[in-house]
């Protein structure tokens, strides 16, 4: 508390697991695809590289599906608590769909980027594209028509993971929702931090052991658990002078 203000900070790092239960399809639960794609054929600059054309339909593909899924109790619960404690939630996802928004959530922080935006490769604006598909579609600023989707894939740089590095040394309690841990290591930031929790479908000791609480359980149950939980301590924290 400082000046009758709750001062702690609580990451929040979700994967495709909070999204799962509205239907979007996680990458690895379905023998390693994603959407019936290998991750590396789709999401990966090779893969772009080798065929732009297949690579820019499967983006327009899981635009199109995005449009007629509704967030679901998870993502409601998240929103909630990052309106009701706006300057002690940092919401870091990488998730690339834009359920959190629509459940009400604001500042939502996408480390792999967003379905619903384009990417100007001339001048490298990122701009709106909603569920349309990116054909014929031009960039805003420059009107150059070599735009991309604007989803980080492997072999390129993330630049807003540098909210992880500011995430070790800055937060008071890590919360992983729904991430295999397989891209980002959250066994690692785990560590760096003193109160950390996991809510995930499949336990896995090699990670879940790394956090002081660990819940096995859907989304949809586990996430509104870990809310409860979050609340408490900063609730406590303002009864703590
Ligand atoms: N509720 C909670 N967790 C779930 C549910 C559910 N209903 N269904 C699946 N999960 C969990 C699985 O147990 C798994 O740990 O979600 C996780 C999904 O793991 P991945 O498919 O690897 O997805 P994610 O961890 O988000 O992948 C990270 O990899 O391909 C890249 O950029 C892509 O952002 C993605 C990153
Ligand atoms: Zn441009």
């Amino acid at each position: 508390m400082k000046d009758g203000k709750i001062t702690k900070k609580i990451y929040i790092l979700s994967g495709a697991g909070l999204s799962a239960e509205s239907g979007i399809k996680t990458f690895r639960d379905h023998d390693g695809l994603w959407e019936n794609h290998s991750v590396e054929e789709v999401c990966s600059v090779e893969g772009w590289e080798r065929d732009r054309q297949k690579v820019s339909d499967f983006y327009d593909a899981r635009r199109a599906d995005l449009e007629n899924k509704e967030p679901n109790a998870a993502h409601i619960a998240l929103a909630n608590l990052k309106k009701t404690y706006p300057n002690n939630i940092v919401m870091l996802t990488q998730n690339v769909d834009d359920l959190l928004e629509r459940a009400g959530c604001p500042e939502v922080i996408h480390l792999h980027g967003t379905l619903t935006d384009l990417r100007c490769e001339s001048c490298k604006t990122e701009f709106e594209v909603g569920y349309e598909s990116q054909e014929g579609k031009q960039c805003p600023e420059c009107h150059s028509d070599n735009v991309r989707h604007n989803v980080v894939m492997f072999g390129e740089d993330a630049p807003k993971y540098a909210f992880l590095n500011v995430l070790t040394r800055a937060a008071d309690m890590l919360v992983v929702l729904g991430t295999s841990g397989q891209v980002i290591n959250t066994a690692s930031l785990a560590q760096a931090v003193k109160n950390s929790i996991i809510s995930n479908l499949d336990a896995d000791p090699s990670i879940d052991g790394y956090f002081q609480t660990a819940i096995h359980e859907p989304a949809t149950t586990g996430v509104p658990k870990v809310v409860m939980m979050i609340e408490e301590y900063l609730i406590l924290e303002n009864q703590v002078v």
